[in-house]
């Protein structure tokens, strides 16, 4: 069943804004924050040089269950949204995932977009990406007409070709922290309705 969901428009793109129920959130914290320190290190944020700001890394091996939990529900729900929208079926569905955390000391935020599906095969395209707001900064100012102002435990569905930059929070006492994914379909179209 389809989750009810809100549309926003933003830059001519459609962004779906989706409440996630049922996330033991502390639990979710707690598996990210190991995974950080153990994967990354207890840094602050990523050395310039890497060219990806803040925290990032891959949640692809991660056998937390808080975090494949999450990743499957959001791609189940990116897949609902994404029959909905085209009738197509699914043959197949392909995520790759990360974490992405921003804490005040994170001096660097960059434009960017998400069609290269994955940078181990860059010749696919996704089709979606997501991003779910574990945790939100606690006085991020708007600082562009043109924002919008994420709120935790909500889940945003946008195409891959959609430039986005996340704001930096120095102001704040709490981290920025996302789950986020590029989902890629192998889909045929609904022939019923050719019919
Ligand atoms: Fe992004």
């Amino acid at each position: 069943m389809l989750n009810s969901y809100e549309i926003i428009n933003f830059k001519h793109h459609k962004i779906y804004k989706i409440k996630i129920d049922g996330i033991d959130t502390s639990k979710l914290l707690e598996d990210i924050d190991i995974d950080r320190k153990f994967l990354v290190g207890d840094i602050p944020f990523n050395p310039k040089e890497m060219g990806s700001p803040g925290i990032q890394f891959s949640t692809n091996l991660s056998n937390s269950k808080s975090i494949f939990e999450i990743k499957d529900k959001c791609y189940n729900i990116v897949k609902d949204v994404y029959t909905s929208i085209s009738n197509k079926e699914v043959i197949s569905g392909y995520q790759n995932s990360w974490i992405f955390i921003s804490t005040a000391s994170n001096p660097d935020s960059q434009y960017h977009q998400h069609s290269k599906f994955s940078y181990e095969l860059p010749t696919l395209t996704t089709s979606f990406t997501w991003t779910y707001y574990v945790d939100v900064p606690n006085n991020d100012e708007q600082t562009d007409s043109i924002m919008i102002m994420p709120e935790a435990g909500y889940l945003y569905i946008f195409g891959g070709t959609l430039w986005h930059r996340p704001e930096v929070n120095p102001n704040s006492t709490n981290d920025r922290i996302v789950l986020a994914g590029n989902v890629l379909f192998n889909a045929k179209s609904d022939s019923s309705n050719l019919i």
